[in-house]
């Protein structure tokens, strides 16, 4: 990562631009097509899915704090999100994108049965998608 942040300082560089870019830019479209993952188990706009937490505003929310996903209890949430939550974890965009990386690393525990997303490229990407949700 750290080599492909200096390459795109070099080629900023390179073609004159003042500010090396610090991180990738996500596109919205890309992101759509990436979520599909994701809407297995999630809903989002006016879709709604039973398996996960609705990810309506997620930016910036505290874990575990869905009002619909919360009031299922114990088939809801996790104990490990919940305590996750609790101890102050909030859904940033840096958190989001450490957690869909590999959400067992981020939170060993979790019910999210996801494997995680390798490609830098696709978590920036389902980020900016999941953020025109987010207010
Ligand atoms: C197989 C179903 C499934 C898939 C696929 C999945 N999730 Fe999840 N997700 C869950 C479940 C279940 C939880 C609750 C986890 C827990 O309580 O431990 C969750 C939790 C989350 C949370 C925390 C929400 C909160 O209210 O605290 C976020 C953010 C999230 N998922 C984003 C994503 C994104 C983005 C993707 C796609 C890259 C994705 N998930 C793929 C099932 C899934």
């Amino acid at each position: 990562m750290a080599r492909v942040l200096r390459h795109i300082a070099y080629l900023c560089v390179a073609v004159g631009l003042a500010t090396p870019a610090i991180a990738l830019e996500g596109n919205v479209d890309a992101g759509k097509k990436v979520f599909a993952k994701c809407g297995v188990c999630h809903g989002i706009g006016d879709v709604k899915k039973p398996i996960g937490p609705n990810l309506n505003n997620v930016v910036g929310r505290p874990a575990a704090t869905q009002p619909e996903f919360l009031a299922k209890g114990a088939a809801g949430y996790s104990k490990a999100m919940v305590a996750a939550g609790a101890g102050g974890l909030v859904w940033t965009e840096d958190q989001i994108a450490e957690w869909v990386a590999n959400p067992k690393k981020k939170i060993p525990g979790t019910k999210m049965a996801f494997p995680g997303l390798s490609k830098e490229q696709d978590i920036a990407d389902v980020i900016a998608y999941v953020k025109t949700f987010s207010q």
